[in-house]
């Protein structure tokens, strides 16, 4: 293998650090993610996603006139993203949801010179503007939002046109806590990029968007929804898996460029799912997802011995949004909605910093005759990517 192909800047970054955060830590080997101070457990499922939000955006859990204040902060900002809709035109008639939400944003700017206020903004519009395209794309109008509601049980009343149950509200709660952040993952560090130009937060959220849409980051729970369609019966999971990695194909939901034990977000999903499947909500696919999860991993196991490839969010993710009513093609717009407060929080944190993110390339391409060629740079300790 030659040199370039094994530097952090052709094979992904691994390991370099780009930035100092408070907002979160992920201990791939342990299988551990704090939150500000909190671990993923100690939160999903026990705090609103407001609180949570507050928690990343002024670095502690909100008493409850705070949480008051965030609650009703969100309910007037879906209220402003729902009257700017008929402002932007066909974006949310598109096909495909992320497209839409990308598009949707980009037509909000924020005037609130406090960026707190600009993340309640940002955070409130982008649950409006997932419920709304899909109530487009079922032909219906969209729902307008109730802001006495809390921001997990008013988006989901106005995606499904209906209130939904105490049981699936708590359900998305914990949801959108689990991947609100998750240190510098790939649409994290394009919305801070931006940030560190001194662009505005609706670009940095927006380029978020772009960098969540791809199938590697957080396009992978409708393709493995898909997969647990396709399976069916716990009998035929391995056989379906064995012909998936015979063509080259990557199983969805399994593996994480971070993680080499399982994603300790899996685990909090799928005990949201046991409490929707008491609750008589879950069907039959968390049993069908388990077996598929054990097959895989042992199948990922003997093909690739060298490395743990073990279950990832996404792969209850896709259960539990299931299960609450939501169809596949919002999957990742859901997810969307709630690292946005991720996003914001890092724009504000990067926003603090104030110096721009700009890392160096290798030059691999044809030298001009006209100049002399420079003395490559020692393979370790040296050359420019490593400054
Ligand atoms: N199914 C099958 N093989 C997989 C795999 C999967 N889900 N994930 C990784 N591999 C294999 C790769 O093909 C590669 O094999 P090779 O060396 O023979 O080419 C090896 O494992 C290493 O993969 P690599 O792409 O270097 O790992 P990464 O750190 O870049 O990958 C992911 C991380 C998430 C991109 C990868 O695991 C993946 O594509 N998973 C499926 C998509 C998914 O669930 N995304 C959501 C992430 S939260």
């Amino acid at each position: 293998m030659s040199a370039s192909k094994t530097t952090p800047s052709t094979t992904g970054l691994e390991g370099v650090v780009v930035a100092e955060t408070r907002l979160s830590e992920v201990d791939g080997q342990r299988g551990q993610l704090i939150v500000s101070g909190y671990t993923v457990e100690e939160l999903a499922g026990h705090v609103p996603f407001e609180s949570a939000c507050w928690l990343l955006w002024r670095g502690e859990l909100p008493d409850p006139s705070q949480l008051e204040e965030v609650r009703r902060g969100l309910g007037k900002a879906r209220e402003r993203a729902f009257q700017a809709i008929p402002k932007m035109g066909d974006a949310l008639r598109m096909g495909d949801g992320m497209e839409s939400l990308r598009a949707a944003l980009a037509h909000l700017s924020v005037s609130n010179p406090d960026l707190v206020g600009q993340s309640i903004d940002l955070t409130g519009a982008a649950g409006v503007l997932l419920a709304g395209w899909l109530r487009y794309r079922l032909e219906q109008t969209p729902e307008a939002p109730n802001p006495e509601l809390g921001h997990a049980e008013d988006l989901l009343r106005m995606a499904l046109g209906r209130p939904p149950s105490p049981r699936a509200v708590e359900a998305l709660n914990t949801y959108l806590v689990t991947v609100m952040d998750h240190g510098m993952n790939a649409s994290t560090l394009a919305a801070r990029v931006v940030a560190s130009t001194g662009s505005d937060m609706v670009s940095a959220v927006v380029a978020g968007v772009c960098a969540l849409k791809g199938p590697l980051h957080g396009g992978a729970p409708g393709p493995v929804l898909e997969m647990l369609q396709s399976i069916d019966y716990p009998s035929r999971a391995r056989s379906w898996l064995e012909r998936e990695l015979a063509a080259g194909r990557r199983i969805m939901g399994m593996g994480h460029r971070i993680y080499r034990v399982r994603d300790p977000r899996a685990a909090v999903l799928e005990q949201a799912i046991e409490r929707l499947a008491r609750a008589g909500l879950a069907n039959e696919k968390l049993e069908l997802a388990r077996t598929v999860e054990r097959e895989a991993e042992r199948l990922l196991q003997e093909k690739h011995p060298e490395r743990a490839l073990r279950a990832n969010v996404e792969f209850y993710t896709a259960v539990l949004l299931d299960a609450i009513g939501l169809p596949s093609a919002a999957f990742s717009p859901t997810f969307a909605a709630g690292r946005v407060a991720g996003w914001c929080a890092h724009y504000i944190e990067q926003h603090a910093v104030g110096r721009l993110i700009r890392p160096a390339s290798r030059y691999v391409g044809p030298w001009p005759k006209s100049l002399p060629r420079p003395t490559p740079a020692p393979a370790a300790g040296g050359g420019q990517t490593e400054k």
